[in-house]
């Protein structure tokens, strides 16, 4: 008997995706450069599954061209905004994600995003590169930052990663925990966090942390007029995804100095332009969309994605499901 085909949109992924695949399926992996969408839709034409990322739209357009044998999209993310869930839904085809393994590393991350603009630690790195340490063997001003001790932080979304963010600050000494969620959350309002509405955690926060997740709700949500809410030494992090923020209001803000510092692991368009003009400040942070990227978080990645698809072949549970 035939097995059935599973599509992978890159051949790049941990191995142990293969290998969890290959005695169920035939597996097809795309092996060249980047997958265009007419590469994308001459390829998958009667296959079962398809493991994607977020470089790949999943649309109305894809699932006529696979045709009714397809039965899952497993992505290899834990946001899906690049999968029109709606759509998918409608033709009775199961979609799998993979939250909770990479939660500790994109939390961390986001922390690391956050002292590294605070505490200058890339613009000082640079200033010896360029040879500007020659004034003295230490200099009391030079490099001043802000540190998180008495600081009020604010968390814009409150799911697991951004719970796992609010518990890492706390062990800063900071002294007001501010978080933006659709409805308290419980573990993070025992750490002394409060459930606050965005305008006025953005209003009052020293550092701001973007976790929430895309949708038609959040798109957006960082408007140039809450942007211009931000305090002065206000440190804006976002290791969510770019359409959140109105990336040319942060851009100007931060070119005009109105807030001390960005850390962005995300952006409106990636990879971000080289001459886009956040590139060109000494204030911001730029790292390519690598908030999750752990050798052991990208492993069980792409287990939980193989395993995704095999439960559906096995018409069992997920191990996690877009419900
Ligand atoms: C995710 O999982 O959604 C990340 O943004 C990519 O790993």
């Amino acid at each position: 008997m035939t097995k059935p085909v599973v599509f992978i949109t890159r051949n790049d992924f941990p191995c142990i995706m293969n290998e969890l695949l290959k005695e169920k399926f035939q597996v097809k992996c795309w092996s060249e450069k980047k997958l265009t969408k007419s590469q994308f839709l001459e390829n998958i034409k009667g296959v079962f599954g398809i493991i994607c990322s977020p470089s790949n739209k999943i649309d109305k357009e894809i699932l006529d061209v696979a045709g009714n044998t397809l039965k899952v999209v497993s992505t290899f993310s834990v946001g899906y905004d690049h999968i029109n869930v709606k759509d998918v839904k409608a033709y009775g085809i199961r979609i799998g994600h993979t939250p909770d393994v990479l939660t500790e590393s994109t939390a961390e991350y986001g922390v690391g995003l956050l002292l590294t603009i605070s505490r200058r630690i890339i613009e000082s790195h640079l200033s010896i590169h360029k040879n500007e340490w020659t004034t003295d063997v230490w200099t009391p001003m030079y490099m001043c930052g802000q540190g998180l001790e008495n600081s009020v932080v604010g968390i814009v979304g409150c799911g697991r990663i951004g719970t796992s963010v609010a518990k890492k600050v706390k062990a800063f000494n900071i002294k007001r925990l501010l978080y933006y969620n659709r409805k308290e959350k419980q573990e993070v309002a025992n750490l002394g966090g409060e459930l606050k509405p965005i305008d006025e955690l953005i209003r009052e926060s020293d550092f701001i942390i973007v976790t929430i997740s895309l949708n038609e709700e959040t798109k957006g949500i960082i408007n140039k007029e809450r942007i211009n809410l931000m305090k002065s030494n206000a440190i804006f992090v976002n290791i969510a995804r770019g359409a959140i923020v109105d990336q040319k209001a942060l851009t100007e803000v931060l070119q005009n100095k109105k807030i001390a510092g960005a850390g962005l692991d995300v952006f409106e368009t990636e990879p971000i332009d080289t001459n886009d003009p956040l590139l060109k400040l000494n204030n911001v942070v730029i790292t390519a969309h690598i908030a999750s990227a752990t050798f052991h978080v990208r492993n069980k990645m792409a287990e939980v994605a193989a395993k995704n698809v095999i439960a559906v072949l096995e018409n069992r549970d997920m191990v996690a499901e877009i419900q």
